[in-house]
């Protein structure tokens, strides 16, 4: 009988169709038959989805400044990257889907947040359907006192996830994974598109109805998307994701939407024996380990509304292929490209038959443009062999490199210049001073060294 009760709906036209295909009969696209559950009868949504249409009686709509919202109070986490990174903390009754690739350290960061909110004596839940509960302590036996009182169900079935939060009224609750729970209302596989998008809505029901903040887990994709398709991005609040490489120390956590608070806040963790640390004076960290040797600069970035410097290394040398390699970690492919581009036509430096290695140090990703002039100057000085600055004191940078070989300034110049400032770089080089390519490599490499090259602010 579960046959009937869900029907398969494409995702780009909206054809429905009893039975799933490859190919939708309504558009001819592949692959875009989801499942769903079933309405119960033609004319009437389901419960919590949609409403009726036939009976169902007119609404008076309120003008907005008449609507009562209250100013709800977030819930703090107690970990401050966190409580940041979602806009001041929880917020009850509202949904985040925490991604990450497996190891990252989804499992540890949801149970430390819900062990301190459990120490400051809020209701809390966390559903595992990943791991069985003694799995789970024994993590939480590594993450301090608080993380054993989190009261824990190991389950993966939906409907009795969804009568558990409806009895125990939590605060906050975290399902870890979102992709291990599953509708018997579905024929769906757990993890698949229609069972995903289920369990979310179901939960997000109950959730809301409720005040409990939920934190969903997710996977992320072999091609980096969240949960499957995306799915779920617009369906919750807010969407973080916990990136890094499992191997390195640092790992970010970033918000890609948030509906309270703003996004591309990051915070910076690192895993010890002892679970998550935030590293609060990043920015120290990555200019005491920068080398000051050739193809090393530090790199004055904005994560969010936070001025965080990192150092951008290079390396250039000799190729047999044709193309040349150009290998990146934590900056885009594309851009790099394009700063080798703009290197070679407007700066004399020519990398075109060398492989360029180009890597943001720790672990870190940056995803802005104010990255490619420490790119290009890590770039040429890779490529001359000459160190820009010394291990004490290493050469800062900032700027957009435009195509035809002109610096272009990036937003909040003076907050980047100041954090320079604070760790004792002097020497940044930076639109609006130089204006073009040629004029930082200039100042960069000692021509003007001893005047120093442009003064912080
Ligand atoms: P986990 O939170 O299980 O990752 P995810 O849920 O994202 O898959 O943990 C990831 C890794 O972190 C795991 O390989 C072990 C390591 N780890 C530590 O190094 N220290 C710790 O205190 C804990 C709890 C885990
Ligand atoms: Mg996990």
């Amino acid at each position: 009988m579960a046959r009937s009760a869900s029907i398969y709906v494409c995702s780009d036209c909206g054809h429905t169709e009893p039975r799933w295909h490859g190919q939708c009969p309504g558009c001819t696209a592949w692959n875009t038959l989801v499942e769903e559950a079933a309405p119960p009868k033609a004319g009437g949504g389901r419960a919590g989805r949609g409403g009726g249409a036939g009976g169902a009686r007119a609404r008076t709509p309120t003008v907005l400044r008449d609507v009562h919202a209250e100013q709800t109070k977030r819930l703090h986490t107690s970990i401050g990257e966190l409580d940041r990174v979602l806009g001041g903390g929880l917020v009850p009754g509202s949904l985040v889907l925490l991604g990450g690739s497996p190891g990252i350290g989804k499992s540890t960061l949801t149970n430390m947040a819900l062990g301190h909110l459990a120490g400051a004596g809020h209701r809390t839940l966390y559903v595992t359907g990943e791991e069985s509960a003694a799995q789970v302590r024994l993590r939480a036996e590594r993450l301090g006192d608080h993380a054993l009182e989190v009261p824990i169900v190991a389950e993966t079935d939906l409907d009795a996830v969804v009568a558990t939060l409806d009895a125990e009224r939590p605060a906050a609750c975290v399902i870890d994974s979102v992709q291990t729970l599953h509708a018997p209302d579905l024929t769906g596989a757990p993890g698949s598109v229609g069972q995903v998008r289920e369990v979310a809505s179901r939960i997000m029901s109950v959730a809301k109805s409720n005040g409990t903040a939920v934190i969903l887990v997710g996977h992320v994709t072999k091609e980096g998307a969240l949960a499957g398709p995306r799915v779920l991005e617009h369906l919750v609040d807010c969407v973080l994701q916990f990136e890094g490489e499992r191997e390195r120390t640092y790992r970010t956590l970033r918000a890609l939407k948030n509906r309270f608070g703003s996004t591309n806040e990051t915070g910076v963790f690192e895993m010890r024996s002892g679970g998550l640390v935030e590293v609060l004076d990043a920015s120290a960290r990555f200019v005491g380990e920068a080398t000051g040797k050739p193809g090393s600069v530090v790199l004055a970035a904005m994560e969010g509304s936070r001025p965080l410097l990192v150092e951008v290394q290079a390396l250039v040398s000799p190729s047999e292929l044709v193309p040349p390699r150009r290998v990146v970690t934590g900056i885009d492919r594309n851009r790099l490209a394009l700063v080798l581009a703009v290197l070679g036509r407007h700066a004399g430096v020519g990398t075109g038959t060398a492989d360029v290695f180009v890597n943001v140090v720790g672990g870190v990703r940056v995803d802005e443009p104010g990255a490619d002039l420490a790119v290009a100057l890590a770039v040429a000085s890779a490529q001359k062999g000459v160190a820009l600055g010394t291990p004490e004191r290493p050469i800062a940078a900032f700027g957009e490199v435009g195509l035809t070989g002109e610096l272009r300034s990036v937003g909040h110049p003076d907050r980047r210049q100041e954090e320079a400032a604070k760790f004792g770089l002097t020497d940044v080089v930076a639109p609006p001073r130089v204006t073009s390519l040629r004029a930082a490599l200039r100042a960069a490499f000692g021509a003007a060294r001893e005047e120093g090259p442009v003064r912080a602010a």
